[in-house]
């Protein structure tokens, strides 16, 4: 009996236990089952996220590619003389200076802080927000291009055709000549100009500024805020030509009787067009321009020529466009020889504002304002940069 029931029991056991067995197989079955089936979800999933990051990078590689390949197109030589390359830099805006040809435009900026240039952006390429936060800043760079000089065409061409020259007289230097990147030249591989200017009052897509060397017209591509705490190098060095001055100052400016008499009837025609306040104002921006001696180097070294032009019944002396850099080497020898020239038989000229300012230049250095007379730079002048529209930003 007690066999028969341990039998029983025994039975019983292994029956649950087998029942257990079987039941926990079936869920293992179903536990695998559901596994596999997820694991194959996951697959799935895996090869449907590596098919999209595929596609995502395969996109972005061929969206680098185009762009790739389009830099390289404009970036591709456009003709077959010269290997040109096109980036997008188009000017942005337009000088509107007091100078109003290159001869008397100063040589570097702040030396004239009267030289007033409105500067007026292209609203269709800069919208007038682009200057707002400008006016706060005291001075600001300014990126140009140095569209009067003479060489420029010849920059189109191969370099083994352009002539273009790797040292350039410095006025300085009397004629002595210097690398092109050892100077602030006009004529350069690239004709690009660095200068700064101070800001007086920014109003609409216009900046008023001063201090300018910047002649009418200027194309400019970039303006930047100037930051005197990286900007100004306090230990920067210069090299010695520099140092030495006087010889680009004068000695004294004056004014004739009938300078005064003849600004002041030029002046009903120019001040509606005019950056300046009154006759007094524009009187001290003449002083100011003629403490320097604008001169070029042939014009100090060669009074002689300017006046064989008066001979031929010429403009006396015509200084609007002479280029320190294409005088021949006789030049200097002539100094010597023109010593015994009274150099205040030649009157040169100077475009200020549309109008013509006439001195002559004594031995000594002392510049004789003579008068003053409207030109024709003056009829083409526009009315809209004038002081009016500034006056009450300036005072
Ligand atoms: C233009 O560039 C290519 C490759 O950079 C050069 O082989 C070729 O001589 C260049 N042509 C001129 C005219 O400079
Ligand atoms: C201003 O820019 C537009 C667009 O580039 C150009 O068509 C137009 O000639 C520019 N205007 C001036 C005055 O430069």
């Amino acid at each position: 009996m007690i066999s028969e029931a341990r039998w029983l029991a025994v039975t019983t056991i292994t029956l649950t236990t087998l029942s257990a067995a079987i039941s926990i197989s079936i869920s293992a079955y179903i536990f695998n089952r559901k596994c596999n089936a997820l694991k194959s979800k996951i697959h799935e999933l895996e090869l449907s996220l590596k098919s999209c990051s595929d596609n995502c990078a395969s996109e972005r590689q061929g969206r680098i590619r185009a762009q790739q390949m389009l830099r390289k197109q404009l970036t591709q030589p456009k003709s077959e003389n010269l290997n040109l390359t096109y980036y997008p830099m188009i000017p942005i805006g337009t000088i509107h200076s007091c100078f109003s040809t290159r001869n008397g435009t100063p040589r570097q900026p702040l030396l004239v802080p009267l030289a007033r240039a409105c500067l007026v952006f292209n609203t269709s390429r800069v919208p007038p927000a682009s200057l707002e936060g400008l006016a706060e800043y005291s001075h600001c760079w300014i990126i140009y291009v140095f569209h009067l000089n003479t060489n420029l065409e010849k920059l189109w061409k191969h370099p083994s055709q352009s002539g273009f020259k790797a040292k350039v007289r410095v006025p300085r230097l009397k004629g002595g000549k210097i690398g092109v990147f050892g100077t602030r030249s006009p004529h350069r591989p690239c004709p690009i100009g660095l200068t700064v200017a101070k800001v007086e009052a920014v109003q609409g897509n216009m900046i008023l500024l001063s201090g300018v060397d910047l002649v009418d017209g200027t194309p400019v591509l970039d303006v930047k805020p100037y930051l005197p705490y990286c900007d100004s190098i306090q230990e920067a060095a210069v090299p010695n030509w520099l140092m030495e001055d006087n010889l680009l100052s004068v000695a004294s400016v004056s004014f004739s009787e009938e300078f005064i008499s003849s600004l002041e009837s030029c002046w009903i025609t120019a001040e509606k067009k005019s950056l300046y306040a009154s006759p007094g104002e524009f009187q001290s921006l003449v002083m100011q321009v003629l403490s320097w001696d604008i001169r070029s180097l042939s014009q100090r070294n060669r009074p002689r020529d300017a006046i064989r032009k008066k001979e031929k019944g010429q403009l006396l002396c015509d200084t609007s466009d002479v280029d320190d850099e294409h005088l021949g080497e006789t030049a200097i020898v002539h100094e010597r020889e023109q010593n015994s020239l009274n150099s205040m038989e030649v009157v040169y000229h100077l475009i200020l504002e549309g109008l013509d300012v006439s001195y002559r230049i004594d031995h000594d250095g002392n510049v004789i304002v003579e008068k003053v007379s409207t030109s024709a730079v003056l009829d083409n002048k526009l009315d809209s940069y004038n002081y009016l529209t500034w006056k009450d930003k300036l005072q």
